[in-house]
């Protein structure tokens, strides 16, 4: 099965991705991840993406789906793609359709995911990250037991440049403008579920398998 997870800037795509990986076997493709990785690793691609990302803007679309046309010629592993962060505009959903369709697949779901400006900016506000590891924490629903300090490789722990209020403001104008109207592309495909993703993590993954669950029974799921 292959869905898209759907949502502004701190929705929580990447905590809930997490879960559903663990419950499901996914194979994950998270946009974010893989940019951040090259800007880590210093290659062409990074350096060209960086000086969006940091401004909070959207890398332009040719760069994004020759990247994750790229990444999916690697053999498939898992039981069916979970995409993160991609598509983010109409023109990468129309790319993504075609790129299933030539690897004789499709997308089976979208599960957009719904929480207030509010809860967004509390949420990355707190969010802090590993400078060598990249492992996400939150100092307020994550914190790592040592302040500042990495529990899994004892790295420093950094606030993303795109997660200072001024960028965040900038991500949520590119939500509204450029990814809200997928929530249109697919509701008219009638494959997209919105669930609440306010409340706790363990609430909003359960809300989410539920989902998963009501489109297995609807056939939806072909291994
Ligand atoms: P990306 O990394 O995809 O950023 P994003 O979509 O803005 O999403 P985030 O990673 O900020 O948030 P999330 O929804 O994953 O929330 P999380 O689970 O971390 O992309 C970064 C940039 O790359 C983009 O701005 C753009 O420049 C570029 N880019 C990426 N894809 C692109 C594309 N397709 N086209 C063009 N450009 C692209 O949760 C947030 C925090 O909240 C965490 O600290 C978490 O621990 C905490 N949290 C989560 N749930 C809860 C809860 N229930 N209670 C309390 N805390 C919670």
């Amino acid at each position: 099965m292959n869905i898209v997870l759907l949502g502004p800037p701190g929705s929580g795509k990447g905590t809930l991705a997490a879960d559903l990986i663990r419950l499901y076997n996914f194979e994950y493709v998270s946009t974010g991840d893989i940019f951040r990785h090259n800007i880590r690793e210093k290659t062409p691609l990074g350096l060209n993406a960086s000086e969006y990302i940091h401004a909070g803007q959207l890398v332009p679309d040719h760069v994004t789906i020759a990247m994750i046309a790229d990444h999916l010629k690697q053999p498939r592993t898992g039981s069916g793609i979970l995409f993160d962060g991609f598509p983010r505009t109409v023109v990468q959903a129309e790319a993504l359709d075609r790129m299933l369709m030539q690897m004789q697949t499709e997308l089976h779901m979208v599960i957009n995911l719904v929480v207030s400006k509010e809860t967004v900016v509390e949420r990355l506000s707190n969010r802090r990250l590993c400078v060598d590891c990249g492992r996400g924490y939150n100092l307020v629903s994550l914190p790592s037991k040592v302040p500042d300090i990495c529990d899994q490789c004892g790295g420093d722990l950094i606030q993303r440049a795109d997660d200072r209020p001024e960028t965040i403001r900038t991500r949520l104008e590119h939500y509204r403008d450029s990814t809200k109207p997928l929530i249109a592309y697919y509701q008219e495909k009638a494959i997209l579920t919105s669930i609440d993703n306010e409340g706790s993590i363990e609430a909003y993954t359960q809300r989410a398998a539920d989902a998963i669950a009501k489109a297995q029974r609807m056939g939806k799921w072909r291994p």
